[in-house]
């Protein structure tokens, strides 16, 4: 059974393998969608108890551990994590070797409620004046149940700073989210982009809403508590549950996930932007007011303006909800993103704006719709030099499955997709080249499926750029 499973799975990789090649020759024509199926890993949560969600031995030993950047610049961290039986202390002990603490901060704790779930005391502690490309050991909790994790700080804010991003979107915490973790962990990334949708606890119901964010924050610690993760917030966060009496938007995440939001003057943790390497890395909520006056537009639109391309040459957005996605689930969902932002995103010339939300993957070309007007009949996406790479990895693995129904035909937008779960690197090499991969999770393996060779919107002129012949989508043939 194995083997013929391994068999199959190889003839459909030769297959693929061929057409990619032949794709790759026919270099200027329509996009390519995959023709890879994959053999479906039950998409089902690994069950409580399981190792995978292992408790820390100890009394109130701290558990979901967690790092995000802390300031602008990458001179500082916020270190999370949660006690299950009593508050504990809210001290890092941290230093630059192994096991000899020279420093100290002091953080803050709270505790919440949802339905009659009683969270444990969730723990965020600021740790800043840290000195650039460097290796910080800290430990966290007291005595027999304490813990010691490391981190590596940013190079310096430098237009020529190579840095290697992971994209992860969608995750869960099934065996195919697992599978995610591992062979992001294999990628030697350095900071996790996370594209919205955490733990999807919301699927669960009453108390094991709770339980399930609890699981998922001890799931991933085997990478966020070595590593940023820089958190965007999807659909799954809401949690708008009135029959639990629970109405608070956002309320569970909130809690849990800290942002360096005051930084860059945004009003919410739901949208904030960081700069770190050569990167400028702006984070926005589908979630959130963003029309036209609303605090996320307002905010947008001034840190824009922040954006320096001669420090940082790279501007990526991170957003939930694709504006350029041809799946059949949640199309179009992203329009009315786009009609109030993309204007700006293309005046900007943003290099690639990462979303998640769909359980598939694809990447478009450089396109844009700017030009759309309700009144003149002007409706079409058209190929556009400043435009951004839109690219879609809300294929972490999470219950819910794949998204296996693409449009038919592949829109001229479209240059690549797949269904199936993995994640994607984007290894900026200095500030002309950066190497964009996808890497699917073809069950044990990791298989680098998708991959582009991304010039700098304002360092690079793009001069390989592809011609579309027509400016026609959807029903017209190639
Ligand atoms: C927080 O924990 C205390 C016990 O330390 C408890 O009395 C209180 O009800 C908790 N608050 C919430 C909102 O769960
Ligand atoms: C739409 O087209 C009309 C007529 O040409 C023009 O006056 C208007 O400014 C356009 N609106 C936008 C938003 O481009
Ligand atoms: C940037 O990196 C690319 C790929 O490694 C290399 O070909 C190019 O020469 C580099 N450019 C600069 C300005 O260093
Ligand atoms: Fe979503």
């Amino acid at each position: 059974m194995m083997r013929m499973e391994r068999i199959l799975s190889w003839t459909t990789q030769l297959l693929f393998v061929s057409l990619v090649f032949v794709s790759y020759v026919r270099k200027g024509d329509a996009g390519l969608t995959s023709p890879f199926v994959r053999s479906e890993w039950p998409a089902i949560d690994i069950p409580l108890g399981s190792k995978e969600f292992v408790v820390p031995e100890g009394h109130n030993a701290p558990e979901q551990v967690r790092i995000t950047q802390g300031d602008y610049d990458g001179k500082a961290v916020i270190i999370s994590w949660v006690t299950p039986d009593e508050p504990g202390s809210s001290k890092v002990e941290y230093g630059t070797s192994e096991d000899k603490y020279d420093f100290s901060a002091e953080g803050k704790f709270a505790n919440y409620s949802f339905y009659k779930y009683n969270s444990g005391y969730i723990h965020h502690c600021l740790v800043d004046g840290l000195e650039y490309d460097k290796k910080y050991h800290y430990k966290i909790g007291s005595g027999v149940s304490s813990r010691k994790f490391w981190f590596q700080t940013p190079p310096k804010i430098h237009p020529d700073s190579s840095y290697k991003f992971g994209i992860i979107g969608d995750l869960g915490q099934t065996y195919n989210s697992l599978s995610t973790l591992e062979h992001y962990l294999q990628s030697e990334a350095q900071t996790v982009l996370f594209v919205g949708d955490l733990s999807y606890a919301d699927r669960y119901h009453h108390n094991d809403i709770g339980i399930r964010w609890d699981t998922w924050g001890r799931f991933v610690e085997r990478i966020a508590a070595y590593q940023p993760w820089i958190w965007s917030a999807g659909n799954h966060e809401i949690e708008y549950m009135p029959e639990l009496g629970e109405v608070v938007p956002f309320k569970s995440y909130l809690q849990r996930y800290t942002t360096p939001y005051a930084a860059c003057q945004s009003s919410s943790p739901l949208w904030y932007a960081i700069r770190r390497a050569s990167a400028h890395v702006i984070v926005l909520s589908t979630y959130s007011p963003f029309v036209k006056y609303t605090p996320q537009w307002k905010w947008l639109r001034e840190e824009l303006k922040r954006v320096d391309r001669e420090k940082t040459p790279w501007l990526i957005v991170l957003m939930h909800v694709p504006i350029y996605n041809s799946n059949e689930a949640h199309f179009m969902e992203g329009e009315s993103m786009r009609s109030v932002f993309e204007e700006w995103f293309v005046h900007y010339k943003v290099d690639v704006i990462f979303a998640g939300h769909v359980h598939a993957y694809e990447r478009s070309y450089r396109i844009s719709n700017i030009h759309y007007n309700v009144s003149t009949g002007e409706r079409y996406p058209v190929p556009d030099k400043a435009a951004p790479v839109y690219i879609t990895v809300g294929d972490g693995g999470n219950q819910e499955g794949l998204a296996g129904r693409f449009r038919d035909p592949q829109p001229d937008y479209s240059a690549f997709r797949e269904s199936s779960y993995g994640h994607s690197t984007l290894e900026i090499k200095n500030r002309t080249h950066a190497i964009y991969h996808w890497n699917r999770n073809d069950d044990g393996k990791k298989v680098p499926t998708d991959s582009t060779i991304l010039l700098n919107q304002y360092w690079a002129s793009n001069k390989r750029r592809r011609k579309l012949v027509k400016p026609s989508f959807g029903t017209a043939a190639f």
